[in-house]
């Protein structure tokens, strides 16, 4: 069997764990392998929304498995309290969750030096969600980094003592940042017993076994591409590889076993947090995009910036991700809107490009949009690709042929059911 993967194409907040929980039942295993709690994933069906930060979004579906990989960065902290929340909605997880005892551990240090950066970062900061995400993927690759596994060792509380007089000791560079260090700490250990009730793996053995005895496996990418620490706006990024390699690192699988890639991409685009967004719009165009949808962060309550679907970031990121199919989401927000627009190419040094320059961030750029007439109407009980309305299926039509990926499956609401599959 292979792997499936689902991520986002722009930049994060696509509607990834809608469309993982909706096809979570095709599936045996969800599996998690990036990122960690700056996720947001929201979920609603039953009449009832969640939204899992670090547990994979097919805990919902009863016989399936969830996989937390190793290329995740967890905080049991953050952890408990999903758990706690599962718990309390009748979710049974205890035998359904799995942890990749090389996925690494975010201390309370982690998040204390990402306040204090970022503080010290004044006007320029990225705008990060202050979940400690930065400084545990670089204990990561400064090879200093707590794993889960390191829990069941003898030495663990002596490895911990040692990473968090580190980074006391880093933390003299910064400005000061209220922290009760103390208390977080106490927090924390209390949280990682609650983690310890859970089956830790060797994931990359677990995935290998999984798939050669013929379970099917769907891998839940977190953030979106345009924030991939390689290619995404750098440095206004996240930490970890966004993009379809990252599901080979932060599982243990192969590149010749990934299958299906489903990139998802919202009608228009959003950005939480600092950092270029060619085609944003600051006016009340924006401002309507944003109420109708809805687009306040998961995780930290930000408003999202809004502005036009970008064509040429999407030709990007499915070069990078290798998309095979796209699921478009949230073109119910668009319903009352006269007139649409999409960015068909960049203008920047003097000239029309299809590509981006090497440095988003430190050039100047001004979008060329192309308008197409909007449907005013609801798009409710559209139940097939041909039940939408003429200026809509245009609309999908014309940007399937620009960006070469079939347009697979539309999303018309945030719950589970209101969703176009082709
Ligand atoms: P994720 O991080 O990619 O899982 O996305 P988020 O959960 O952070 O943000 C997506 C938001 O859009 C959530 O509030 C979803 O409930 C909502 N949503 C998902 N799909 C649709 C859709 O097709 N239409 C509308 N109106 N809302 C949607
Ligand atoms: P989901 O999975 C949107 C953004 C932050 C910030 C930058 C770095 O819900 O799509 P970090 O905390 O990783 O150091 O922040 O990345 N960011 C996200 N934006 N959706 C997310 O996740 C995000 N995770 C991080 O706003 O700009
Ligand atoms: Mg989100």
């Amino acid at each position: 069997m292979q792997i499936d993967v689902i991520l986002g194409l722009q930049w994060g907040d696509e509607g990834k764990g809608k469309i993982v929980d909706y096809l979570a039942d095709q599936y045996d295993i969800v599996a998690r392998f990036q990122g960690g709690p700056n996720a947001g994933h929201t979920l609603k069906f039953d009449g009832k929304k969640f939204v899992l930060h670090t547990v994979p979004s097919g805990i919902f579906r009863p016989k399936l498995l969830n996989l937390i990989g190793n290329g995740v960065v967890l905080d049991p902290v953050v952890f408990r309290r999903e758990l706690q929340f599962l718990e309390q909605s009748g979710v049974d997880f205890q035998r359904r969750l799995l942890l990749s005892r090389k996925a690494h551990l975010i201390l309370p240090t982690h998040r204390w030096l990402d306040a204090a950066s970022e503080a010290h970062k004044g006007s320029a900061k990225i705008g990060s969600t202050l979940k400690g995400i930065g400084p545990t993927y670089m204990d990561k690759t400064g090879r200093n980094g707590l794993r889960l596994g390191d829990v069941e060792l003898p030495s663990f509380r002596e490895q911990y003592e040692t990473l968090k007089n580190k980074h006391l000791e880093l933390l003299k560079m910064y400005p000061a940042v209220p922290f009760d260090l103390q208390m977080e700490e106490q927090t924390w250990f209390d949280s990682l017993n609650v983690l310890r009730s859970l089956p830790f793996v060797d994931s990359e053995y677990y995935v290998d076994d999984a798939l050669s005895n013929g379970k099917s496996i769907l891998a839940e990418g977190a953030q979106g591409a345009m924030l991939d620490i390689d290619f995404g706006t750098y440095p206004f990024v996240t930490s970890s590889n966004t993009i379809t390699a990252g599901v080979c690192t932060g599982l243990g699988v192969a590149p010749q076993r990934v299958g299906r890639v489903i990139g998802i991409t919202k009608a228009y685009c959003t950005r939480v947090g600092g950092g270029p967004f060619p085609t944003e719009l600051d006016n009340e165009i924006g401002e309507k995009l944003r109420s109708e949808g809805q687009e306040f962060g998961a995780t930290t309550g930000r408003a999202r910036r809004c502005g036009w679907i970008d064509l040429p970031q999407l030709r990007y990121t499915i070069l990078l991700t290798g998309t095979t199919e796209i699921c478009m989401t949230k073109i119910d927000v668009l319903n009352s809107f006269a007139t649409i627009a999409a960015a068909t190419h960049y203008r920047y040094g003097g000239a029309e490009h299809r590509t981006l320059p090497f440095d988003l961030s430190r050039i100047e750029i001004e979008p060329v949009l192309k308008n197409y007439a909007g449907w005013n109407c609801s798009l409710d009980t559209a139940r097939s690709f041909d039940d939408l309305p003429a200026e809509a299926k245009t609309y999908l039509n014309e940007l399937e042929s620009y960006l070469g990926v079939p347009i697979r499956m539309i999303s018309t609401g945030p719950e589970r059911e209101k969703l176009i599959v082709r």
